[in-house]
């Protein structure tokens, strides 16, 4: 496959494949490829999924005041992390049971991950152990933790992503209680998948899908989860384990002993409020990913857009300050930069590309997002990431030469 480079136009028709233009024509065709009970587990979100359509909508609630006459054909989109430079100023948020999606999903996003030279963040639910993935290309993916109820199983996949070669360990921190996800609910969504007339049926309507599914062995483990166990355990035991054991509240006490253990970049995500990441400075945080999880746990919950300025107000600039939820355009991830943050993170987005075609639909989806940002900062006369900032927005643009309709902007 054709590396990608920085400032690639849209791969249209690449490898073959139908043309999509944006990242809702990727959702398209990945809802008419997913059994219905799949597409809703991702697609859904908390209770009325208020915090979900709000996480979309909230950027376009701000405007660009686009600068002419110093064209910039060409902007640079890389960005510097944690001593690291990337090729562009997003990266793949961690979602879980990707190889249920797309069997190989994780080796899929990572490979793509490589290829455009972004951060991939393996999820802590992962099909494949974080060993195999790290053996693939020791030393680029970041590795999230979810943590177990038995501390001394967490503490040793931690132990187990360092000696992988992790560089960056994410503890996501918004989960200490289950969501109260209605979808999934009424389609009786569980892991592994139950079996019913229904189902069935689901599955019958989407067979590419349930081709792969079963080609690929039927229920997927959680191989990082697999150690656990005693060997041979089958899938569907890991996952029952799991169920046992997984999504517990993460404490600063917790925080404390991720710290004295791990000796590169610690991050935590799913923070909002700006004393927590305060106190995510005071515990010796390196970074924090604010985040609502793509409103899938309070659905009453801010968005990450609304906490950054508070956020960034509080801790300056002695954290690295990333974000995730709702990115849908380059120009989401323009408005998250524009105010204040660091790095942004995309979920669904990339997913979609991914369950929609592969490895060539996760390229051609971080194409599309690179594209359009690309457009956006040639747009606003932004020559670097570095450039943007409040004074690319109506907000501060306009109100900073004191116009207004009333001085007779027309
Ligand atoms: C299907 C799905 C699975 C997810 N699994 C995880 C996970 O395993 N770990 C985690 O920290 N966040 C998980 N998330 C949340 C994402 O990391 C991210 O916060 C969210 O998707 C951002 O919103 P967006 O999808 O609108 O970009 C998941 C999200 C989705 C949609």
């Amino acid at each position: 496959m054709a590396e990608l480079k920085p400032g690639d136009a849209v791969i249209l028709g690449h490898g073959g494949l139908p043309v999509d233009h944006s990242i809702a024509d990727l959702e398209c065709r990945a809802r008419r490829y997913l059994p219905r009970v799949l597409y809703d587990w991702i697609a859904g979100g908390a209770e009325d999924e208020a915090g979900l359509r709000r996480s979309v909508d909230i950027y376009s609630q701000h405007r660009f005041v686009p600068r002419y006459g110093a064209p910039v054909d060409q902007p640079d989109l890389r960005t510097t992390l944690f001593n690291r430079t990337y090729q562009r100023p997003f990266g793949i948020a961690p979602t879980g049971y990707t190889g249920i999606l797309r069997p190989g999903g994780e080796s899929m996003m990572r490979a793509a991950a490589q290829r455009a030279d972004i951060p991939y963040l393996l999820s802590g639910v992962s099909v494949p152990s974080l060993e195999a993935i790290a053996a693939e290309e020791p030393g680029r993916t970041w590795y999230q933790l979810y943590p177990a109820r038995d501390h001394r199983i967490t503490l040793d996949m931690a132990h187990r992503a360092r000696d992988a070669g992790y560089p960056v360990l994410v503890i996501t921190m918004d989960m200490p209680r289950e969501a109260k996800r209605e979808r999934d609910w009424r389609n009786g969504f569980s892991l592994p998948l139950r079996y019913s007339t229904k189902r069935v049926l689901d599955g019958l309507l989407h067979p590419g899908w349930t081709w792969r599914y079963l080609m690929s062995g039927g229920v997927p483990t959680l191989g990082t989860w697999q150690r656990y166990l005693p060997a041979n355990s089958p899938a569907s035991a890991v996952l029952r384990f799991h169920s046992e054991q997984g999504y517990p509240a993460i404490s600063w006490q917790h925080v404390d002993d991720f710290r004295a253990m791990w000796k590169g970049p610690l991050v935590l995500k799913g923070l909002l409020h700006p004393e927590d990441a305060q106190r995510a400075l005071e515990a010796g945080a390196d970074g924090v990913i604010l985040s609502n999880h793509g409103g899938r746990q309070l659905d009453r919950a801010v968005t990450a857009l609304e906490s950054l300025a508070a956020v960034r107000e509080r801790v300056g600039n002695r954290l690295t300050v990333m974000l995730d939820g709702g990115i849908r355009r380059g120009a989401d991830i323009a408005t998250a930069l524009a105010l204040g943050a660091d790095y942004v993170f995309c979920g669904r987005a990339l997913l979609w590309g991914l369950i929609a075609a592969g490895e060539a639909g996760v390229d051609q989806a971080i194409a599309i997002l690179t594209d359009e940002l690309s457009r956006n900062m040639s747009q606003t006369g932004t020559p670097t990431i570095k450039d943007w900032g409040p004074h690319r927005l109506a907000s501060a643009a306009l109100s900073d030469h004191g116009v207004s309709r009333s001085q007779g902007l027309r």
